[in-house]
């Protein structure tokens, strides 16, 4: 095969050194013997749409976007798909034939698939949690998640999660504000914001607590909560994966929760864009995840 006929893809980001997608999607290209390139783009806030506009001349066929692109990238697409404009943030461009830009989000299906394959007995819509509501009514015979956070990345777990049928969401952030502007946002009866100051008893009955801020994350102070209402059918998933087990992890792997790392959704919110661009469903495999983790170390 020709050069040319190459398929170009990249990531683009400020910075963009620390990015572990290159690796990933590199492993793919081997791993299936893809005549493709994936490269890392340094581009700064104020040149994103240069740059955009560039892709077709530069024959790039996929581009993902990382910090501090992802929200800020929006109005130089032609199209975006719904979930991504209710998450409002793009992590994955694909150039039309005809040099039209179309934005997706896929950070909401890797962090649900990474849950269900994690823990496999995981449902939204049922509660793994025979001590499940008793903090709530509303939520008697569905699954209460606490998502602790307010960001991008809550945004994405929200989405995935009211889209997959959860029955209540506990919305916690430091700053309360972010929170109810979230809540607004969606404008959802199954949501409701909770007190920063009182997490800890927020998590009675829930069957699922998530970690969507950076805090546990190397050089980030913990998550500071006391688990001891939670149930133990609980699944604790920390979307941090430097380190692997963070201190929320350890606390629940201790007390006997399933507990789910962040890796998993850096893997599984890449393998739908690497099918869009190289035609091929990449599997999330054990060597892939050493291959990451060995970049980690
Ligand atoms: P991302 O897009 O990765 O989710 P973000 O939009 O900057 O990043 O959001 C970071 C989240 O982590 C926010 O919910 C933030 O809380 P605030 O809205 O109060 O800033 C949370 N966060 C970051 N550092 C924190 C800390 N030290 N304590 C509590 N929450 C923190």
């Amino acid at each position: 095969m020709t050069k040319d006929l190459k398929i170009k893809a990249g990531v683009v980001g400020w910075p963009i050194s620390h990015s572990l997608s290159p690796r990933l999607h590199g492993y793919w290209l081997d791993k299936y013997d893809i005549p493709g390139e994936y490269l890392p783009y340094a581009v700064k806030p104020e040149a994103l749409g240069e740059f955009l506009k560039s892709l077709a001349k530069k024959q790039i066929t996929g581009l993902n976007l990382t910090v501090p692109h992802k929200e800020i990238v929006l109005p130089f697409l032609d199209e975006i798909d719904e979930v991504a404009q209710r998450i409002g943030a793009v992590n994955v461009i694909t150039v039309q034939k005809d040099g039209r830009l179309f934005g997706r989000n896929t950070d909401g299906i890797g962090f649900l698939t990474n849950l269900k394959t994690s823990a496999p007995t995981w449902s939204s819509s049922r509660s793994s949690s025979r001590s499940f509501s008793r903090s709530s009514s509303r939520s008697s015979c569905g699954a209460a998640a606490v998502i602790i956070g307010a960001g991008g990345a809550a945004r994405a777990a929200i989405v995935s999660l009211l889209d997959d049928g959860i029955s209540e969401i506990r919305l916690i952030n430091r700053t309360r504000a972010r929170a109810e502007d979230l809540a607004e946002i969606y404008n959802d009866p199954r949501i409701t914001v909770c007190d920063w100051q009182d997490r800890s008893k927020y998590i009675s009955g829930a069957a699922l607590l998530v970690n969507t801020t950076s805090l546990g994350m190397k050089g980030q102070p913990p998550l500071d909560i006391d688990l001891s209402e939670l149930p133990l059918a609980a699944v604790v998933y920390d979307i941090v994966y430097n380190p692997l087990e963070t201190p929320l992890l350890k606390q629940a792997k201790l007390r006997g929760n399933f507990h789910v790392d962040g890796l998993g959704m850096l893997l599984y919110q890449a393998a739908p864009a690497f099918q869009d661009w190289f035609g091929r469903t990449p599997e999330v495999d054990q060597g892939l995840r050493h291959y990451i983790l060995e970049a980690l170390r």
